[in-house]
This record gives C-alpha cells, structure tokens and sequence, in this order.
C-alpha cells in the first residue's frame, strides 16, 4: 500500500501495531461465521436485517462469493479487519462510483471483544489510505444512526465531518431510523484534479 503524502497523521498517539486490513477470501468463511453468530446481538442494532442463513458458514460462503465478485469488477473494497492476525471484524468500501464522482461509502464493524481498544479508528484510517491512494478515489462518505456515538467518533478522528440528517434513512433492527451523513475528502483534492498525481486509478 502506498503512503498518503503529507503531514504526519494526528492519529499517531494510538496507532494500533497490531491492527491489519486485507481483502475477504472465500478461505474467511469459518471465522466469520463464528464471529457474526458470536456478535449477533452486539451488531443488531446498526447491521442490516439477516436471516439466519448468514451465520452459517455456508451463508458466509455465498455472502463471499458475492464480494470477492464485486471486488473483482472495481465495485467494491471489502476488507476484514485483523488483530493480532485474527479476524476481528470486517470493513467496506462500497458503491465505488467513478466518472465525474470518485466517490464510495465506507462501513465496518468490530467485534464486542476488541472494541474501545482504537480498532476501528485505525481500520478507518487504513482504509481512507486505500480509497484515496490505491484505488484514486476524491471522496468518501458513510451513514451512521443519529445514536451511535462511537461510530461517529471513529469518522471525526478520522477528519469526516457531518453534512447533515437523512430522516428514516435506514430500516434495522425493526424500524426506520434517522442517520447522520458524513463525508471525507482525498487529501489530494485541489478543487481541480480529477484524480491524484500519483496514481492511474481505472474506470
Ligand atoms: C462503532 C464501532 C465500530 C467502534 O469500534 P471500536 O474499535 O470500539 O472504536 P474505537 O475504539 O476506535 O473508537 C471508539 C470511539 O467511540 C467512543 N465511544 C465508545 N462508546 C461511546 C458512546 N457510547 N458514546 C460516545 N462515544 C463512545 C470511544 O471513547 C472512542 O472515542 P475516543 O477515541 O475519542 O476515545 C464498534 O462499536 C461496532 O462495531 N459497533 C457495532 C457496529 C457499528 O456500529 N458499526 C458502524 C455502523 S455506521
């Protein structure tokens, strides 16, 4: 992965050493399982609705399938989230648009285990590094539910700022719920530059 230039991150008093992101791989199916039934009710109330399929290894296996495929075509950045080289959670750049756009969304979550510890901070600031650098893209944007703090705090350390309230954005855990969006710009924008100076990104 190729580093941001720039000033040194403000994110350095709690870098995570042991914090990794790498791809999905359909090899990933048995410990997500094992993770996402163990995080069930944890995840809940900020996760789409699943049925229980999803957290058999086989629902895995077909929700990989699926990834590993939008990956392949540039539409999607699906990332697990390692600790230690384990597999604490997952983080995804989806929607990649291109064009005039160069935009995604990022989402993640972290296992109940490993969280307060910095991880998604840092699994966030990873990320931003694939999505401005590797893959060229100008802007980044991510929904949160107006009552997850901790989600957004993790945006705000990582330079998001809040554009404003989708009303009845989302339907999870058995209701319509208001969202905050937030976005982030490459730290290459000039205004102009329609893609960084120091990549090709394709599409
Ligand atoms: C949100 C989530 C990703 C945070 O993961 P994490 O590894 O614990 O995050 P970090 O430790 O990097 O940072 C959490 C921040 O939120 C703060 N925080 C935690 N709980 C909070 C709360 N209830 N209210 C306000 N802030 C809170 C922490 O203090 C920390 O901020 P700080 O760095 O200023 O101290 C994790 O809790 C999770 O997966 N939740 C369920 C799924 C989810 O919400 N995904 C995001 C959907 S948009």
């Amino acid at each position: 992965m190729t580093a941001l230039a720039g000033p040194p991150s403000p994110l350095n008093d709690r870098l995570q050493p042991g914090v990794r992101l790498r791809v999905v791989q359909m090899a990933d199916a048995e410990a997500l399982a094992a993770l996402c039934e163990a995080n069930r009710d944890h995840l809940r109330p900020w996760e789409p609705e699943r049925d229980d399929a999803y957290f058999t290894v086989e629902g895995q296996r077909d929700n990989l399938h699926a990834l590993v495929e939008a990956y392949a075509v540039g539409e999607m950045w699906p990332g697990v989230i390692l600790v230690d080289g384990d597999i604490a959670g997952r983080i995804t750049l989806n929607n990649v648009l291109r064009g005039p756009l160069q935009s995604c969304f990022v989402g993640y979550w972290v296992a109940r285990a490993h969280t307060g510890r910095g991880v998604a901070t840092e699994a966030l600031r990873q990320v931003l590094d694939v999505a401005f650098t590797d893959l060229g893209l100008h802007r980044v944007e991510a929904f949160t539910r107006v009552d997850n703090h901790a989600s957004q705090r993790v945006l705000e350390r990582n330079g998001f700022t809040a554009v404003g309230t989708a009303r009845r954005h989302i339907h999870v855990d058995g209701r319509w719920h208001d969202e905050r969006l937030f976005e982030r710009l490459a730290p290459w924008d000039d205004g102009i530059a329609l893609a960084p100076p120091f990549s090709n990104p394709s599409g």
